[in-house]
């Protein structure tokens, strides 16, 4: 039987524990939707179900990795956010119904939305879409404020280092890493005046690209979370405004040494209000995350992602400019 095959079977008899522990008649639900992620690392399966006299839910379940400790995390994570935002109807996390940490799936509230980056897709002004996501995250950072600390660049210039270190002596091999070498060589010049800044700490969402936070008229959530972990809140916002921009930013607006369009960058700042748009952390990471990005980028065989690629090497020859 094909992997997908028994993927479904065994989603479709996790909805029903969880939805029975939820105290749904799970008799009379039906799957309207399915997202698979299959690639090398991970199998993953997210179903809407729908009952036309109960709101929808959705499951989501992580077949691979196994890895439980990671998985609950997650949860973790996401309740937590889901505390910190429960005093918003504006900015939202969806409600987990029921969760099975050893089988790594959880059931949760249904969100009526588009995500981010199709709304993206479908309408010319990104601005005030750009404005919810940033109003979004600076509710899930204002709800999960920690501390503020001195930022140090210093992790991020030695692991760049040491990325091109590996890739010079042939350890690592990426597409265009001698592109990539030159700037990683030269991230440390861009620190400037992040180095000491005094940054906000918050939690990390860890994962927070253009299709994991849903947009309607009336609210806004953010899901997919990665782990618990604080950091400064720069690496949400550099991970997201990245995602954004390499996805469907509007490159004739990417100025010289900027990562991210201005409109796009001025917009997201219109909504998030913990730190400024002058943010040098944010400035300095944004920059990282190009790099980081383009380290990840494994898959060099379909179209999609040979153009995702040469997006984000034009994007890296702006910033790095
Ligand atoms: N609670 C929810 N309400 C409505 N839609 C949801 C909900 N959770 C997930 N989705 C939809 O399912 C899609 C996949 O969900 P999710 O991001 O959790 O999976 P994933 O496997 O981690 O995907 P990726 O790695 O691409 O982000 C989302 O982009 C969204 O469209
Ligand atoms: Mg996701």
């Amino acid at each position: 039987m094909p992997q997908t095959t028994i993927l479904k079977i065994e989603a479709h008899r996790l909805f029903c524990e969880l939805g029975a522990q939820a105290g749904l008649a799970v008799t009379d639900y039906r799957c309207g939707a399915e997202w698979i992620k299959d690639d090398r690392n991970r199998l993953h399966i997210v179903q809407r179900y729908d009952n036309s006299g109960a709101p929808s839910v959705v499951l989501k379940f992580a077949q691979r990795p196994v890895d439980k400790e990671a998985f609950g995390r997650i949860l973790d994570a996401h309740h937590g956010a889901q505390a910190a935002l429960s005093g918003s109807e504006l900015n939202t996390v969806p409600q987990i119904l029921a969760e099975d940490r050893c089988a790594q799936a959880y059931l949760m509230q249904y969100i009526a939305g588009d995500t981010f980056l199709e709304l993206c897709r479908n309408q010319s002004n990104h601005t005030p879409l750009l404005r919810k996501a940033g109003a979004w995250l600076a509710a899930f950072h204002g709800g999960t404020f920690q501390q503020k600390r001195p930022f140090q660049p210093r992790f991020m210039v030695r692991h760049m280092g040491k990325l091109a270190g590996q890739m010079r002596v042939g350890e690592r091999r990426i597409s265009g890493q001698g592109q990539f070498i030159t700037y990683a060589d030269r991230i440390g010049e861009f620190a400037g005046t992040a180095e000491g800044h005094i940054g906000t700490i918050a939690a990390k969402h860890g994962d927070l690209n253009a299709h994991n936070i849903l947009i309607s008229d009336h609210a806004t959530a953010g899901f997919d979370f990665l782990g618990t972990d604080n950091a400064p809140v720069a690496y949400d916002i550099a991970r997201f405004l990245q995602s954004y921009t390499q996805l469907v930013g509007d490159m004739d607006d990417l100025k010289t040494g900027h990562a991210v369009p201005q409109r796009a960058w001025d917009a997201f700042f219109s909504g998030y209000d913990l730190v400024g748009a002058d943010d040098p952390t944010v400035i300095f990471l944004s920059k990282v995350q190009i790099l980081t990005d383009w380290n990840r980028m494994q898959d060099k065989t379909t179209l999609k992602s040979l153009l995702r690629l040469e997006r984000l090497k034009e994007i890296a020859r702006q910033a790095f400019t």
